[in-house]
């Protein structure tokens, strides 16, 4: 495997690895708001991170490539309120963007088509990542107190969906 890209990608399994940390110490601090719809969402993303990186991995490992664990920092435990952690996760999700797309520049800059191929399907993931948050955003902030309830009963229902290893 192309040595450049095994190394970007390993910082990106970890940074995949930390978002989903992030948003389990979220969830944790929502469990402390007694929202337990936005803790059944929160716990979803903190899989969906984890399925994000185990995607990553698997590819590394198909390729022969060596996958390496490292240390992250510690995330943020507490929030002043859904807002506050609905913004940060919105602002997390454009650095992530950002990051997908350097590798693809990287990919591109290699040829490295297998990688291109891969990173596809993460772009379009960053497409509804960062739609998720801002649209949660505005609910927040249209149903404010009252409607927060009926929202929270909403995301009640989100289920986590495996990623399907043939696209
Ligand atoms: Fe794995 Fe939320 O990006």
């Amino acid at each position: 495997m192309n040595k450049k890209l095994e190394k970007a990608i390993n910082t990106q399994i970890n940074f995949e690895i930390e978002s989903a940390f992030i948003y389990l110490a979220m969830k944790n601090y929502i469990e402390t708001l007694s929202l337990d719809g936005f803790v059944n969402w929160f716990d979803i993303q903190f899989q969906e991170e984890m399925a994000h990186a185990q995607k990553f991995m698997d590819f590394v490992n198909n390729l022969g490539g060596r996958v390496e664990i490292t240390n992250w920092e510690s995330p943020k435990n507490e929030y002043k309120s859904i807002l506050e952690v609905l913004e940060t996760s919105l602002g997390h999700e454009k650095e992530v963007t950002r990051r997908i797309h350097n590798l693809m520049n990287l990919a591109e800059e290699e040829k490295d088509y297998p990688t291109i191929s891969l990173l596809h399907w993460y772009v379009d993931e960053q497409v509804k990542e960062e739609d998720n948050f801002s649209r949660l955003i505005e609910k927040v902030k249209l149903v404010k107190d009252a409607g927060l309830y009926i929202l929270d009963k909403e995301l009640e229902s989100r289920t986590f969906v495996p990623i399907n290893p043939e696209k």
